[in-house]
């Protein structure tokens, strides 16, 4: 049978998860981010005071981990911890790189790795990430490298946090982008990179709805809708 799931990677601020749901809504499709998901074993180990880059201190912690996702009647995706959900707290900043170490882990990434396919077993889903179409999604019947400039990025994610309340200085979030993609690239396990039956996409002069279009272009195109 076709695979019609769609993954679409990339480095943070490139606009994938916006761009991600606005695909998944148009074509009737689940939308999966798989960075919550890393953000929120992030959470875990502040909550606990666990070194997020230690795996001594971050595997035990996977055993009794109490994740869950569900979708909300408004078909956004939540995160609970612990029966709690954080899917508000696992937007600040400061988790955004505690996310980074923690996914440098093989142990939490092969502990991840299930969960995300489970929800891509059941549903046509558009799934993003940093390895969708590498490692998670293999078969995806769509793979997208989205790409930008970290100045661009850097400029989108301050608008996000401002747009969330939260403080946002340019060049830290600059600092910080450029740093996470070193980290997210650089890493031994499942690195970011473009896969090689992915096709690239730069936004960095593409506005939303331009960028949405080439999606949906892209995907029409290759599941003959
Ligand atoms: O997309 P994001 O910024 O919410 O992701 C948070 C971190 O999680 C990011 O630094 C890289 C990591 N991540 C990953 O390694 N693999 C994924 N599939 C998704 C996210």
């Amino acid at each position: 049978m076709e695979n019609r799931s769609i993954a679409i990677d990339g480095p943070a601020g490139a606009g994938k998860s916006t761009l991600a749901r606005a695909l998944a809504k148009e074509m009737g499709y689940l939308y999966v981010d798989t960075g919550a998901i890393y953000r929120t074993v992030a959470l875990r180990c502040k909550q606990v005071g666990a070194d997020p880059s230690d795996p001594e201190q971050v595997a035990p912690l996977l055993e009794g981990l109490d994740l869950r996702m569900a979708y909300g009647e408004d078909g956004v995706q939540h995160m609970y911890l612990s029966g709690e959900d954080v899917s508000e707290d696992i937007r600040h900043h400061e988790i955004s790189g505690m996310a980074s170490q923690v996914a440098a882990l093989p142990q939490v990434r092969a502990f991840l790795l299930d969960f995300q396919r489970r929800q891509a077993r059941d549903h046509d889903v558009v799934m993003d990430g940093r390895d969708i179409g590498t490692v998670v999604l293999p078969q995806a019947g769509l793979k997208v490298f989205l790409t930008a400039s970290p100045e661009t990025r850097a400029r989108r994610r301050c608008l996000e946090l401002e747009m969330r309340g939260q403080k946002a200085e340019f060049f830290d979030i600059l600092h910080d982008i450029q740093q996470r993609d070193y980290q997210d690239a650089h890493r031994e396990v499942a690195p970011l990179r473009q896969a090689e039956d992915a096709v690239p996409l730069d936004t960095t002069h593409l506005d939303q709805k331009q960028s949405l279009e080439a999606l949906v272009e892209l995907a029409k195109g290759r599941f003959s809708l």
